[in-house]
């Protein structure tokens, strides 16, 4: 085998990283933004060439205390003092997973008391759809349509979109996929069901609240027929939506969580919550039901324990709704179909991908970063870190106002 090494790539000059982005680092699509940022602080991501852009989404609902919040990087500059990796999870007792579990616990409701961390949102979504067919014994799932759970062949087949998943079929077997908001949705539940999993708010939909009745009819359908009620809280919660938990607003309580992003304080992290006698399935027959080298890594525990107790101590979430009702007030034009928002995730809609995305570059151009919703193209998404100012929504604001034109 032989390796053709490219000389232009050599010694001899500067290195492009734009050009070994696209040749080594793998794509994922044809035209990727290709930003280089060197630095990030608090509202703020700067290039390479010095230019500074608000950032919009907050790394996709991940940097909800901001970029390099100071209380994060000294945490994780504490524990790289301490030790790194050290044994596959589960095995010894680390500090910082013992208090991120126990905070975390601590501010949910008491049935939520057990916390299995993984590594992202979508192991989360496959831990959760193990543990639902342990403690019931059936397989059945019931799924929503343009509902997101994340990437891998567990987590798409209950993704609602077809387009997305199509190329990958054969998917897992026994999933039911029906209408957010829908009595169809409270009849597919049935005594074969494992769990039922929906994000509390369907983000990539372009922002689609539940309505309150239906998602209490939910709850009480899932305890009537023994099945599992999973709540995806992954882009939802760490106060996104103005209370630390979206449930919360709706007075029901999931016998499942799902967290990721916000989770981690930038670092990379999920898990998934229940009560310790439904978690203890995971321990036997067979021993080690779900079983991972990285989650829960020591570093990003003490990230993420260091951001949730600046959001607990810090009244960015108190702030949330003001802040929501400032963008609605401010973006407002004859091209804007409809905003939609929960808290600090909003979905500005016009009426076509190709209008969204020109607005788009025009704000990136600008000094914007904001993206578009997966399954709403024709949708951009604001998804800031909570810390921003009323000054700063209003700059960002002026600025997609004048790129609608
Ligand atoms: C609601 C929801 N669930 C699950 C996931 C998957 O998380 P991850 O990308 O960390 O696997 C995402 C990611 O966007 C999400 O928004």
């Amino acid at each position: 085998m032989s390796f053709h090494f490219d000389k232009k790539d050599g010694d001899s000059r500067l290195p492009d990283t734009r050009r070994l982005f696209l040749r080594h680092v793998a794509q994922t699509s044809p035209a990727p933004l290709g930003l280089e940022i060197v630095r990030a602080e608090g509202l703020y991501l700067y290039d390479v060439s010095g230019k500074r852009f608000i950032d919009g989404i907050g790394g996709i609902s991940v940097c909800n205390t901001g970029h390099r919040h100071p209380r994060v990087v000294q945490a994780i500059r504490d524990q790289a003092d301490q030790y790194l990796h050290l044994l596959v999870y589960g095995e010894l007792i680390q500090s910082p997973q013992v208090q991120y579990a126990t905070l975390l616990a601590a501010n949910l409701p008491p049935s939520l008391n057990s916390v299995y961390f993984t590594n992202s949102g979508a192991e989360a979504t496959e831990g959760a759809m193990k543990l639902a067919k342990r403690v019931t014994g059936r397989t059945e799932i019931v799924a929503f349509n343009q509902s997101y759970h994340g990437s891998t062949q567990g987590a798409l087949s209950v993704m609602g979109d077809e387009y997305w998943r199509n190329a990958y079929r054969p998917l897992l077997p026994g999933i039911w996929h029906v209408d957010y908001n829908s009595a169809e949705a409270l009849e597919a539940i049935t005594d074969r069901t494992a769990c039922v999993i929906a994000e509390t708010v369907q983000a990539e939909r372009g922002v689609f609240t539940p309505e309150a009745e239906w998602l209490r009819q939910l709850r009480e359908r899932c305890t009537a027929t023994g099945a599992m009620l999973v709540l995806d809280e992954i882009q939802a919660g760490f106060g996104r939506t103005g209370t630390l938990w979206g449930f919360e607003r709706y007075g029901v309580v999931p016998d499942i969580l799902l967290l990721g992003k916000a989770l981690g304080g930038g670092m990379p992290m999920g898990a998934f919550i229940a009560d310790r006698s439904a978690m203890w399935a995971l321990t036997g027959d067979p021993v080690l039901g779900h079983i991972t080298t990285f989650g829960g890594h020591p570093v990003c525990c003490a990230a993420g324990l260091a951001a949730l107790q600046v959001l607990l101590e810090e009244d960015w979430i108190g702030q949330v709704a003001r802040k929501e009702a400032l963008f609605r007030r401010l973006l407002v034009h004859p091209s804007i179909r409809a905003v939609r928002s929960s808290g600090l995730l909003i979905a500005v809609e016009f009426d076509s991908f190709e209008k969204n995305k020109r607005i788009i570059d025009a704000c990136i151009e600008k000094g914007l970063l904001t993206d578009w919703y997966l399954f709403a193209p024709q949708c951009m998404r604001i998804a800031p870190p909570l810390l921003i100012t009323e000054e700063q929504i209003e700059e960002a604001c002026s600025i997609i106002l004048a790129c609608i034109g």
